[in-house]
Order: C-alpha cells, then structure tokens, then sequence
C-alpha cells in the first residue's frame, strides 16, 4: 500500500472553510485530518460537533478525527454521528483503552491510538492488536507549525517491530511538523499515514503539495 496523505485542517483559514474543504476534495489527499482540543488534555481549544458536522457534509474523502480530549468515551457516539470515519484517542487520557477501543469500532468507525512525544512505544505491547492506526505524535500535542522530534524515526522503527511482531494490522500515523524535508524519511522509515497541517495551508499551492507529498 502507498502512503496515505491526510491534511490537517487545523492550519486552513476558517473564514474560508468551504474553499479549503473542496480543494481537499478535489486533491490527491486521502483523509480529511480533523483536530478536536479541550484545553484541557492540551493547552488549546480548537473546535466541535457543530463544525465537524458542516465539514462532513462538504468532505467528499474520510474524516480523520484526533481527539485531543480528556475521557473521550463520553462523545464517542457523537463524533461517529458527526461524520468521523476514524476516531483516534490518546493513550495518555484513556484509563480503559482496551474499551474505549472496542466503543469506538461498534460504533462502526475505525479505531486509532495516539502517543505523545514521551510516551514509550512498548507500552502498546498489549493492545496493539486491537488498534486499526496508532498515531505517533511528532510534536508535543495543542499547536500547528511546530517542529518535528527527530525522535519520532526511532519510534516509527519500534512501532514497525511491534506490529509485526504481535502480527497486527495497524496503520502508523506521523502527526507534527511534517514536512518535504522529512517526509522521504518519515514513509521510507515505516509510516503509512503523513498529516501535515503548515505544510499544505502554509503554502501558496496547497494542492502542488499534496500531490508532493503522496509522491515522496
Ligand atoms: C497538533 C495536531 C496536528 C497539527 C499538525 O496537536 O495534532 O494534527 O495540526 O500541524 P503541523 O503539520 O502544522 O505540525
Ligand atoms: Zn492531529
């Protein structure tokens, strides 16, 4: 499978949130990357149902939705009536992870992971099975435009070891500060997923650099 690009819309200007959505559409990028922030879990508030749901109704690809939320079972329903394709949570805020997955899958979305930056990748030894994405965070969660943890390749490589070693499916996601720079090494050190938010809205020909990016 080649690598999937999946943009992330925290960094679109949101007056003008129907043009981006439809150059999205019309763009060779896979996924609608969508980031939900409580300023709680991380210290930045981003957006909800009501926006999620108009994005949804425009979106013509899967909406990619990374809850950086403290104790997410309690929206999981309504982030799979908004439209979410793929729920990830993060391990950090999920005391019972083994059924918080299995909540978001019945709900009939696929289920995703996320670690922080210091979060080992072994602590997933007994759940990765379960997971459809883990989502390597590559900066520290709350804010677009940061720079990628150069860290983040040997967790990549750990994360690549474990699925195979547990025999599982999941699919790796790299989130933070990706860029044409580091996105050759990203996808050749194991990836299969790139988000990339100041990369594609940053520059004056976001699809030129999506189809860049679905072609590192
Ligand atoms: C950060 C978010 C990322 C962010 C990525 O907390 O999870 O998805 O939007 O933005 P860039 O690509 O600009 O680092
Ligand atoms: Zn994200």
């Amino acid at each position: 499978m080649s690598h999937l690009v999946a943009p992330s819309l925290l960094s679109a200007n949101f007056l003008d949130l129907g043009t981006q959505i439809r150059m999205v559409n019309h763009s060779e990028a896979d996924w609608f990357h969508l980031d939900v922030m409580d300023g709680v879990f991380v210290p930045n508030i981003s957006f909800g149902f009501p926006i999620i749901e108009k994005i949804s109704a425009l979106a013509s690809k899967p909406l990619d939705v990374h809850l950086m939320i403290i104790d997410p079972d309690r929206y999981i329903e309504r982030f799979r009536n908004a439209g979410a394709a793929i729920i990830t949570v993060h391990y950090e805020a999920c005391t019972h992870l083994h059924r918080t997955l299995e909540t978001i899958q019945k709900s009939g979305a696929k289920a995703g992971v996320a670690l922080n930056p210091h979060t080992p990748v072994l602590l997933l030894k007994d759940i990765v099975y379960l997971a459809d994405v883990v989502l390597l965070m590559s900066v520290n969660p709350g804010f677009g435009g940061q720079k990628f943890i150069e860290h983040t390749y040997h967790k990549i490589n750990e994360l690549q070891e474990l699925i195979s070693k547990v025999k599982a499916s999941a699919l790796i996601e790299v989130d933070g500060g990706v860029d044409m720079m580091n996105a050759p090494k990203i996808v050749s050190g194991g990836a299969n997923i790139l988000v990339a938010g100041n990369t594609v809205f940053g520059n004056v020909d976001p699809m030129k650099i999506i189809h860049e990016l679905k072609n590192v």
